[in-house]
């Protein structure tokens, strides 16, 4: 079994570099839509460095992580071992960001590590068939709005016996208590639904393992990965505002594809700006898919 979350990880002190690296990106001037995602990925760290240990991919030898945003995956697998690693991305201001945090790390890389970062649509690699023995993808599949031409293409550039790992929400496993007031479920749903129009899905973790059987995957693991967390959610919480904002940003498009009436969205976003719980339990699901191309 690949899976074992009981072996030994490296010592957890050798991410503080990393971390502080990240903090210093987030102090930074990166527009909101930027500091949303960054503050995802500092948030979603623990989970995936244990998920990286506990799969052992540190093993491996040529990595390419899809979708690589501000390149997390790309700097903890180059920790753990891994000595040549791409990372890509249709983000041009995320790939800058990661280029820098990269260029910050000197001497925290291992000197034989190679590391690269390129411009590139994960749906159509520009590298040869066979070129890696790992290839992961974190939360970059609910973005895609062709799923699976992604998972064709992670099998073409993967050579025998390499590894396929994906990570992705499901928020049909998400739950929170109490439930909050019926303008933020509503304002909830349609995001997800303009996410959807727009090719993206976020009930894609169930479907991770299915797809890649059906490209030719055998199976190796599934992991459902749950993050509980228990507190006040107030307006003045930088993790709501960027949900705000978020919300926000999605309006013209929730308006324009008639999900909502734009009286019923500002109506909804103004009660969404000023909700006060007192507290709240919330469990977010990640579902993560391992496929071997034997
Ligand atoms: C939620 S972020 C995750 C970033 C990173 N994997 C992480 O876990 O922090 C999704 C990333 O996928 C990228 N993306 C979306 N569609 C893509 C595509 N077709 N090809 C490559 N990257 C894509 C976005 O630019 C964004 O950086």
């Amino acid at each position: 079994m690949r899976y074992n979350p009981s072996m030994t990880f490296i010592d957890p002190g050798i991410w503080s570099t990393l971390d502080t690296a990240y903090q210093n990106e987030l102090s930074s001037d990166l527009d909101l839509e930027h500091i949303r995602l960054l503050t995802q990925t500092v948030a979603s760290a623990p989970a995936r460095r244990a998920l990286l240990q506990a799969l052992r991919l540190g093993d491996h030898k040529k990595a390419l992580d899809l979708g690589s945003g501000f390149g997390p995956a790309v700097f903890e697998l180059a920790a753990i071992g891994v000595p040549s690693i791409y990372g890509i991305d249709t983000d041009s201001a995320a790939i800058a960001v990661a280029q820098h945090v990269h260029s910050s790390l000197d001497g925290w890389i291992p000197p034989s590590c190679t590391l690269e970062f390129k411009e590139m649509n994960a749906t159509a690699l520009n590298f040869e068939d066979a070129t890696f023995d790992l290839v992961t993808s974190f939360l970059l599949y609910q973005h895609v709005d062709d799923p699976y031409a992604l998972t064709a293409e992670a099998w073409r550039v993967l050579e025998r016996g390499g590894i396929f790992c994906a990570v992705e929400v499901d928020n049909g496993l998400s739950v929170i208590y109490p439930e909050p007031s019926e303008a933020v479920t509503r304002l909830e749903a349609a995001y997800d639904s303009m996410a959807h129009h727009k090719g993206g899905d976020r009930l894609i973790g169930r479907k991770l393992s299915t797809m890649m059987e059906n490209q030719g995957f055998n199976i190796e693991a599934v992991l459902v990965l749950p993050n509980a967390a228990h507190g006040p959610s107030r307006p003045s919480d930088l993790g709501r505002q960027l949900d705000l904002e978020r919300i926000m940003l999605a309006g013209d498009s929730i308006v324009e594809q008639g999900i909502l009436t734009r009286e019923e969205f500002d109506e909804y976003i103004n009660i969404y700006a000023e909700e006060e719980t007192s507290t709240r339990f919330r469990l977010e699901t990640l579902i993560a898919a391992v496929g071997h191309k034997a």
